[in-house]
């Protein structure tokens, strides 16, 4: 099953979308995981995406673009994925559409995780991820059982570069802007699956298989 994950940051697409990798043995492609290897790398393309991801920008279109369509023809990608955080853009959802033309696949659900901005913003502040594995974690929602400490891979924990307040109200702006236009965008494709944010996290990847698999 091809999946996309739309929604504000910290709406829970990360979380979601590793559970359900999970569940239905199919890849999590996170487009901020990969910027955020390539900036820890110090790759030609980290080097470039940083200045945008530290203000709370999208990153240029062609880059993420491309990281997708490489990734996609990965061999972990033939019996479906979730894309986490891609498209963002109208022209990113074109081009997606493009690649996978080409690979003979389609998207078969578009799930959007709607959640207000208050609780967006509360979720931004008290998250903290794994150095190495890159799990998720919320200091009051969903906390580490030893405190700073992955309960994965006993790595440290830290706070996102661009979770601090002025780059999180940066980012919902962008999301306003650029990205929820894709909400019509899947909707007039009837593509889009509209799933609340709100509630326990167990419950909400429940009511996301219900989408899924009542659609
Ligand atoms: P990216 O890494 O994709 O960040 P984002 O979209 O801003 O989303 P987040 O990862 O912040 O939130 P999330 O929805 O995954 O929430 P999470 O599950 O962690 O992108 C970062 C940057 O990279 C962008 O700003 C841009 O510069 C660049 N970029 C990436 N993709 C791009 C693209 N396609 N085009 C251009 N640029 C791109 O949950 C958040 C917190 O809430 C966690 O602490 C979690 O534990 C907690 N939580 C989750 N669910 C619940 C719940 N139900 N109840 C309570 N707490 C919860
Ligand atoms: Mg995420």
């Amino acid at each position: 099953m091809n999946l996309i994950f739309l929604g504000p940051p910290g709406a829970g697409k990360g979380t979601q979308a590793s559970m359900l990798s999970v569940a239905l043995k199919i890849p999590q492609i996170s487009t901020g995981d990969i910027l955020r290897s390539a900036v820890r790398a110090g790759t030609t393309m980290g080097v470039r995406a940083k200045s945008f991801m530290d203000s709370g920008s999208l990153v240029p279109d062609e880059v993420v673009v491309g990281i997708v369509a490489e990734r996609l023809q990965d061999d972990d990608c033939t019996k479906g994925f979730i894309l986490d955080g891609f498209p963002r853009t109208v022209a990113q959802a074109d081009a997606l559409s493009e690649v996978l033309a080409g690979l003979g696949k389609q998207i078969e659900h578009v799930i959007s995780i709607t959640v207000d901005d208050e609780e967006l913003l509360s979720r931004i502040s008290g998250r903290r991820m794994c150095a190495k594995c890159g799990k998720g974690y919320h200091l009051q929602f969903d906390p580490p059982k030893v405190p700073g400490v992955c309960d994965n891979c006993g790595s440290n924990l830290y706070q996102r570069d661009d979770d601090k307040v002025e780059t999180m109200r940066k980012r919902l702006d962008e999301y306003y802007l650029k990205t929820a236009p894709l909400i019509d965008y899947y909707s007039a494709k009837n593509m889009l699956r509209t799933i609340s944010g709100i509630g326990a996290i167990e419950e909400i990847q429940q009511n996301i298989l219900k989408g899924i698999e009542g659609s």
